[in-house]
């Protein structure tokens, strides 16, 4: 079995796993049955200031989009950060760590945006033992009202102000969560990089209203009639959490900083990607609420068994994916495939050629015993075919050599060429 364990800015854990802050992590019981259940590290749920503790609303706080299966695809939540007294998360953190002292244990933190308060917390955080803080900036309901969250978060002048507060009055590792309620995700990296965070967390909750309930005419989920945009995750976010990921990675002026991936992960699949695009470990929060605990158990044989079949070691994998991340300008445009269907596995119903035939580019064939075939001299290898195709494999799009002609454009297959260099390109015609 490869071996797993895992050095994120100095914090050890057996496995490169987390809880991300959020219900999973609320308190010492949800975080000791996470350790045993495998769980590498867990980021303690948002602690806020000391003082009245925070008030949730006390009807559905959950709102959610299924597939055909009703598994579920997208989870929207309108909760707050933790409810508990703040002394007693203390107590309990400390509690915690001293019995799981191989396990990683970060504690969230959210106060207003004023240093007395960032100094205050920190200094009441010290003695937990806890491993290190991740600073919440990304909380897109409820908090962001008040100044907090990704009020901080969306404004990245804010973000390095207050990484700077937390480096000057704390020596522990800081990782800075950011919101993925922005337009270019770079900006708060970069501000959280300047301000001397050990490492950036990705993403936060996004904008949503999941759905209306059209009897009532009001966003779910209702509160007594109302609702309110709630924070979004699930699998139905990875897509734009691996892009927010590979955007910070990738970037000149962030390149290096460690990234804790978040997003969406429910195997160890989802995990590799994070990995693979950069992420020095994944959070994950939606797919043990899901199915429990004990989704980790996947996650931790299939990565390991992957990593063998590889035969790579885990921080081979950490980036792996990144360089080929690149801009549309720069990819081959003198790469060509073609659809090609499987008559064996075809279940004749048609999909491809409806797709195809009305959205685009009539490029399959139906004969009157509905034998589907594509007429290469059409096939602009758009992928939509295999994308609506109910049987897996079932269309594959395969590679034409070098050097053969397509049959739509009549011109040979060539070497590499780019947009930059292309002659319908008018910035090259101008050269
Ligand atoms: C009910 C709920 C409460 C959450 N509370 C917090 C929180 O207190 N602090 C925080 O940083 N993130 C919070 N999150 C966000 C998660 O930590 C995580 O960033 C997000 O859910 C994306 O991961 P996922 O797709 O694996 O769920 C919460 C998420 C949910 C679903
Ligand atoms: S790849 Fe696109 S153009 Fe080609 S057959 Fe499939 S849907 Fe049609
Ligand atoms: S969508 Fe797939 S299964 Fe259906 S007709 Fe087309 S190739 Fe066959």
């Amino acid at each position: 079995m490869a071996n797993l364990s895992s050095d994120f800015i100095g914090i050890k854990s057996p496995n490169p796993f987390w809880l991300a802050s959020a219900p999973p992590t609320d308190k010492a019981y949800n975080v000791e049955r996470a350790y045993e259940a495998g769980w590498g590290g867990v980021v303690w749920k948002t602690l806020g200031s000391e003082g009245p503790p925070v008030v949730n609303v006390s009807g559905p706080r959950y709102g959610a989009i299924w597939g055909a299966d009703r598994r579920l695809l997208g989870l929207n939540n309108i909760e707050l950060i933790t409810d508990r007294p703040l002394q007693v998360n203390l107590d309990e953190i400390k509690m915690v760590k001293r019995k799981w002292r191989d396990r990683a244990l970060v504690i969230s933190l959210m106060v207003p945006c004023d240093e007395e308060s960032w100094k205050d917390i920190l200094h009441r955080i010290e003695d937990t033992e806890a491993d290190g803080v991740e600073l919440n900036f990304g909380c897109p309901h409820g908090m962001a009202e008040r100044g907090m969250g990704s009020a901080v978060g969306q404004v990245p002048e804010y973000i390095e102000m207050v990484t700077r507060w937390v480096k000057k009055h704390s020596r522990m590792p800081c990782i800075v969560k950011l919101t993925p309620n922005i337009s270019d995700i770079r900006k708060p990296a970069e501000a959280a990089h300047r301000g001397g965070a050990d490492a950036v967390s990705l993403i936060n909750t996004i904008n949503s209203i999941t759905s209306v309930d059209l009897d009532l005419f009001a966003p779910q989920p209702t509160i007594d009639g109302k609702g309110t945009h709630g924070g979004y995750c699930g699998p139905a976010v990875k897509p734009i959490a691996l892009n927010m990921v590979a955007e910070i990675a990738r970037n000149p002026l962030t390149r290096g900083l460690p990234i804790s991936g978040i997003g969406g992960v429910t195997t160890w699949r989802d995990a590799a990607e994070f990995l693979a695009l950069g992420a020095g470990n994944v959070q994950v929060c939606t797919a043990a609420m899901t199915y429990g605990f004990k989704v980790v158990q996947e996650m931790i044989s299939g990565l390991s068994e992957y990593l063998d079949d590889k035969g790579i070691a885990l921080s081979d994998l950490v980036g792996r994916a990144t360089p080929n991340v690149t801009d549309w300008q720069f990819l081959n445009l003198n790469y060509v495939t073609k659809a090609q269907i499987n008559q064996d596995d075809c279940i004749k119903c048609g999909r491809c050629y409806a797709a195809c035939e009305d959205t685009s580019h009539q490029a399959i064939a139906m004969s009157p015993d509905r034998t589907f075939t594509v007429k290469d001299e059409e096939c602009v290898a758009c992928n939509l075919c295999v994308n609506v195709c109910p049987v897996d494999n079932c269309i594959t799009m395969v590679e034409m050599p070098k050097g053969a002609t397509d049959p739509r454009t009549g011109r040979q297959v060539g070497d590499y060429a780019n947009w930059t260099t292309h002659p319908n390109n008018p910035s090259v015609a101008a050269e």
